[in-house]
């Protein structure tokens, strides 16, 4: 029998609304401080979500550094700890302890994650946030286009996980590519998984999507943030979670 998905959940999204009003400020200040991620994650906990994903950027636009340390303390599913492959970011990760930290390319004038990790080109840095994240005994996870080369790269540097980039899939929703971006990303995780990689998927994944996204072979994890934040609006966390779990697995 299959195995059912799981759903990683991104709370980047609910910070993203703190930081609109309150950036800079302890989060301790009275309760004021709202939302806060770590209550985000709890309650999405509560609801079935299998693990919760932030991603510390370099310019701290939305997660802040004693977002990651309260998270680590408070929830009791993995943490997967979004980040570049920076030294900074090798730094904190080796302190907090993450179950899996995913190296993502960061660019500062990006809105979001654009593009998945050139493992070819930055194979050296790679290998270094592998090693000292071996040392630390916490898995790697690369996000990476579905792309033959990047696939076998994150294999030889001995990633366990790779996190194939859905954003083109996401893109082409609607449009005469759809099956064309949908094949690349079945056929780059059967790649993946004949390498002996476990295969997570995300970027893009929407309520409407999932239903073709979960078509991918091999999936282990679905990374999903910004639909489950904001259909949260109307429903709440709780129900945000467990409808997505629901159409991932039906
Ligand atoms: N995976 C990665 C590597 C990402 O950078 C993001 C976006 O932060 C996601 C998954 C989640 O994407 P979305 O917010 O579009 O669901």
């Amino acid at each position: 029998m299959k195995s059912p998905i799981l759903l990683g959940v991104n709370i980047d999204h609910s910070a993203t609304v703190r930081q609109a009003r309150y950036r800079g400020q302890p989060s301790a200040r009275g309760g004021m401080v709202e939302p806060d991620p770590v209550a985000v994650a709890l309650e999405a906990q509560r609801s079935g979500a299998d693990a919760i994903t932030m991603h510390l950027r370099e310019d701290r636009r939305h997660i802040v550094d004693s977002d990651v340390y309260r998270m680590k303390e408070f929830i009791q599913v993995p943490l997967n700890l979004e980040m570049a492959a920076t030294e900074e970011m090798t730094k904190i990760a080796a302190e907090v302890r993450p179950a899996t930290v995913l190296l993502v390319p960061e660019g500062r004038t990006e809105v979001t994650t654009e593009g998945g990790l050139d493992v070819v080109a930055h194979r050296a840095r790679v290998a270094d946030v592998i090693a000292a994240m071996k040392e630390a005994g916490i898995a790697v996870s690369l996000f990476i286009d579905a792309q033959s080369e990047q696939i076998d790269a994150s294999a030889e540097l001995g990633a366990q996980y790779v996190e194939l980039h859905t954003g083109n899939f996401a893109h082409a929703w609607d449009s005469p590519e759809l099956e064309a971006e949908l094949n690349v990303l079945k056929e780059g995780a059967v790649r993946a998984h004949e390498a002996g990689l476990k295969v997570n998927a995300g970027h893009g994944i929407n309520y409407t999507n999932i239903r073709r996204a979960r078509e991918i072979p091999w999936l282990h994890e679905m990374n999903i943030g910004h639909s489950i934040i904001s259909r949260a609006l109307f429903t709440g966390i709780g129900a945000a979670v467990r409808e997505m779990k629901a159409l991932m697995n039906p």
